[in-house]
């Protein structure tokens, strides 16, 4: 790779340890990936905070990098951490777990990142613009960035977006070149979509098919900005898709001349959202928590669930994730208080995969995203209740 004279001389450790131990992890990706240089990032997004993902070893690896001078340098917020700052003794987060997550987030916070630990930063106004630069980490938050806003960010892993962030570069490979924002299948959605659930059925279903290649779709007539999040982030769970785009809605269009083609019908969405739903037509098919806001719910979404609960109460308890931000702009507007009152909670800084569900007791989960429906059986031993808002509360 070619560095610049600034790049050179934090390589070779005038810039201090932290930024020199960073800028050799960006020259080894940039190596394996062929990169011929570094180009300048506006932001990054930090994966790696709950403790019940990095463990010790990576409160170790935060807390050393403190130790040795790490600042970053460009704004650089965190995905969601293990637990809510404010409630999780209300929640029931166990002690110990909650002490190794306050020393996460205070390792963090030491290196200059900001207070937000959420997966949809651009609902609470970080929104990079069409070919900006950007290093980003959550998978869903990636596929948001590229597809929908335009941006432009590699599947940056937790220590790579790190180390971005305190060099305020990263290599220029993968989805920030043109060559790599193409198509390879196209979708021909033939079914409407009404609801949360139906474009995370979609998404979890292409997501199988198209594994990491980009992905364009044909008639989806409409399609709101939460329902744009939980389709991405379905195809960047059970795929490794990092962008897509639909016809006439996103702000890019690429289609390869060999791209495969598919269609998606009335019969695979029902498919696939029975396939989703674990217990359906079991004796547990009641779930015992429902869960909303994956990816991190917006005001909008957080004032639908009030109104519907405020009619009628929800049949088990209920959390609704997002960010911080979202949350006391909530309470301002005293859902939060009619949400307790149907027996749920507004849940921030963290969800239901990233905390320690598996150790607070439940067992059988309810969601509407695709996302959470696979990692709440695979990180968080739940069994899933799969559906739109009103089967899920009111089973
Ligand atoms: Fe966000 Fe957690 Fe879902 S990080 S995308 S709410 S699994």
């Amino acid at each position: 790779m070619i560095l610049s004279e600034k790049e050179q001389k934090i390589f070779n450790g005038e810039h201090g340890e932290a930024a020199q131990q960073s800028m050799e992890i960006l020259v080894a990706l940039g190596n394996i990936y062929n990169a011929e240089k570094m180009i300048p990032i506006t932001s990054a997004q930090v994966s790696g905070v709950s403790y019940k993902t990095i463990g010790d070893a990576g409160l170790e690896y935060l807390q050393d990098l403190v130790k040795k001078g790490a600042k970053t340098t460009v704004p650089t917020f965190l995905n969601p951490a293990g637990m809510d700052t404010a409630q999780w003794k209300e929640m029931r987060i166990p002690e110990d777990f909650a002490k190794k997550q306050i020393a996460i987030l205070d390792a963090y916070f030491k290196m200059g990142i900001m207070k937000t630990c959420t997966c949809t930063p651009y609902l609470i106004g970080i929104r990079p613009k069409k070919g900006e630069h950007i290093a980003w980490a959550e998978s869903s938050a990636v596929s948001f960035a590229n597809s929908v806003l335009g941006a432009r960010t590699n599947r940056e892993g937790g220590p790579s977006a790190l180390a971005a962030a305190i060099c305020g570069v990263t290599p220029n490979y993968g989805y920030h070149l043109d060559e790599n924002r193409i198509a390879k299948m196209i979708v021909d959605v033939e079914c409407s979509l009404k609801s949360t659930a139906d474009f995370g059925a979609l998404g979890s279903a292409i997501g199988e098919l198209a594994k990491e290649n980009n992905v364009a779709f044909k008639g989806i007539k409409t399609a709101t900005e939460e329902q744009l999040k939980v389709l991405g982030a379905s195809m960047a769970a059970t795929g490794s898709v990092a962008l897509y785009f639909v016809e006439g809605i996103t702000p890019e269009y690429a289609v390869a001349d060999d791209a495969e083609k598919i269609s998606f019908t009335q019969t695979e969405l029902n498919n696939t959202k029975t396939k989703l739903d674990t217990v359906h037509k079991t004796r547990d098919s009641k779930p015992q928590l429902v869960t909303l806001g994956c990816p991190h719910a917006s005001l909008k979404e957080i004032e639908e669930i009030t109104n519907m609960v405020s009619n009628k109460k929800p049949t088990c308890e209920f959390w609704i994730c997002t960010s911080r931000k979202i949350c006391e702009e909530a309470m301002k507007r005293g859902y939060d208080k009619i949400i307790e009152k149907a027996g749920g909670r507004i849940v921030a800084d963290t969800c239901m995969v990233v905390c320690p569900l598996e150790r607070m007791g439940y067992k059988i989960t309810g969601t509407n995203s695709g996302k959470a429906g696979k990692y709440l059986q695979n990180l968080c031993k739940q069994k899933v209740a799969f559906g739109d808002l009103e089967d899920i509360l009111y089973r």
